[in-house]
């Protein structure tokens, strides 16, 4: 069932404590209010544990950033999906530009993950986008869909209806230039249409795909009233529950 989501993406930001209060007043923020959304935060490593003992599932979801693309063993430094899920995280983000830029992440690697991920039960929230050379070329529907494809397609139909998918210009992220809702519609009934090409029209109107890249206050309601944005991945405006909150409310 499609559902509106509103996801943070803290990155690598907030030491334990900052991590744990900002969860903590954002929860009781939330408190009492009623949402036309899910709330995801996507912490660090290192919150999630504390984070996930702390905060009330039902009001908001722990997602990790990343895990490994290996079940277990000798990957010095690596967390696996099994790890997060035993922090009591629900979901992980998959994918998101900067693994794939600085870290090298393919989409032969984040398959793999993907597959762990659904393995051991976490949601994952699988990032696209195309970079602003390739939208400019007019290739960003191309880019795309290969990402879709090669990094999702493998999976049955079932492991696929779990999947949630974020699309994030690369361009837009971070650099206050948002895509136009426009921009953002068009891609996400494209993504939508090949994902009924493969799955069938009524699983694909089942996933929930979101936006990401300089979505705030000022500019979600806009961009969530599209019939095919079902929320938000949230970068720098999750760091301040002032900044989080009204894009919350944008549903
Ligand atoms: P931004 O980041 O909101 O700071 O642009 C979004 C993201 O990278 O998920």
């Amino acid at each position: 069932m499609r559902k509106n989501i509103v996801a943070g993406n803290w990155k690598m930001n907030n030491n334990l404590q900052e991590g744990i209060a900002l969860a903590t007043d954002l929860q009781a923020a939330l408190q009492g209010k009623t949402l036309q959304c899910d709330v995801i935060i996507g912490t660090p490593f290192i919150h999630l544990a504390t984070v996930a003992g702390t905060i009330d599932p039902r009001l908001i979801g722990v997602a990790a950033q990343n895990c490994a693309d290996r079940a277990s063993g000798a990957f010095t430094g690596e967390v696996s999906a099994a790890m997060v899920a035993s922090t009591g995280a629900k979901y992980v983000i998959l994918g998101h530009s900067e693994r794939r830029t600085y870290y090298g992440e393919t989409n032969a690697i984040l398959k793999e993950k993907v597959l762990l991920a659904l393995a051991n039960d976490l949601t994952p929230i699988f990032c696209i986008g195309e970079v602003l050379d390739e939208r400019n070329a007019g290739k960003h529907f191309d880019v795309v869909e290969k990402q879709v494809a090669e990094g999702l397609f493998g999976l049955s139909p079932a492991d696929f209806a779990k999947i949630v998918i974020a699309y994030e210009p690369v361009w837009a992220i971070g650099t206050g230039k948002t895509a136009t809702t426009e921009q953002a519609q068009e891609m996400h009934a494209f993504i939508r249409k090949i994902i009924a090409e493969k799955y069938g029209q009524s699983l694909a109107d089942g996933v929930s795909i979101l936006y990401g890249g300089s979505c705030n206050a000022g500019n979600a309601k806009e961009l969530f009233a599209n019939p095919d944005v079902d929320g938000g991945l949230i970068g720098g405006a999750s760091l301040s529950v002032e900044k989080f909150l009204p894009i919350v409310e944008a549903f």
